[in-house]
């Protein structure tokens, strides 16, 4: 699949290495901006403050299928918009979804080390679903739907719990959420 991932830091870089080591053609943008319009799917994985401005950066992205893994950390989502995946797709008017923000980043590396494949929560669009969940499992992650993109809030919402087990003194985990059979 040809993506492209705005933002090439921890997420986006991390990511785009996984993508393309599971086969995939992947486009790295950075604050310069850039063109996805060859894109299949498009990762979003910049500071959740700076959403906005990506769309006066990134051209090509009239009805992408976006995943947007952005989290809000002293921000909010655009004004009029519960979420920042909600605001993407009112930009984009294509399928939308949120995922990637509910994992750590700094542990991409060890995923491979997990006893059983981590859960990665994901919400939004049913026409983005084949790309989330396939770009899920090629990461090594085990996709997780949790309904459609107006609950993208309350999955943004959620980092404040992933913290504060963080903080509490785990560090950096994964997760997994699976019927009792499969745990
Ligand atoms: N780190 C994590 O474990 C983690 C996990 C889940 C979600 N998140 C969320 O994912 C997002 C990215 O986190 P990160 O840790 O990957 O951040 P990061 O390492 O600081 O990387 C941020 C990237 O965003 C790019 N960028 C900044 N402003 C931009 C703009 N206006 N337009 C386009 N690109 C822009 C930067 O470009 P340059 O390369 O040009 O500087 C950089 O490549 C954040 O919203 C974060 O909250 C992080």
């Amino acid at each position: 699949m040809k993506v492209a991932v705005v933002g090439r830091g921890n997420v986006g870089g991390g990511l785009a290495d996984l993508w393309e080591k599971a086969g995939h053609d992947v486009t790295r943008i950075g604050s310069d901006g850039g063109d996805v319009s060859d894109a299949e799917a498009v990762l979003f994985a910049l500071p959740g403050g700076a959403i906005a401005d990506a769309f006066d950066k990134v051209t090509g992205l009239d009805g992408k299928t976006v995943i947007d893994a952005t989290n809000l950390i002293g921000a909010e989502p655009p004004d009029g918009f519960a979420s920042n995946a909600e605001f993407v797709k009112s930009k984009t008017g294509g399928p939308t979804a949120k995922s990637f923000n509910i994992n750590f980043a700094n542990i991409y590396d060890r995923i491979s080390e997990a006893r059983a494949t981590p859960s990665n929560i994901w919400c939004g669009d049913d026409e983005a679903r084949d790309v989330v969940e396939q770009l899920n499992r090629d990461a090594g992650f085990d996709p997780v739907y949790a309904g459609p993109l107006e609950n993208a809030h309350a999955q943004e919402e959620l980092l404040k719990l992933v913290f504060a087990v963080n903080q509490g003194g785990m560090g950096p985990f994964f997760y997994r959420m699976a019927p009792p059979d499969q745990l």
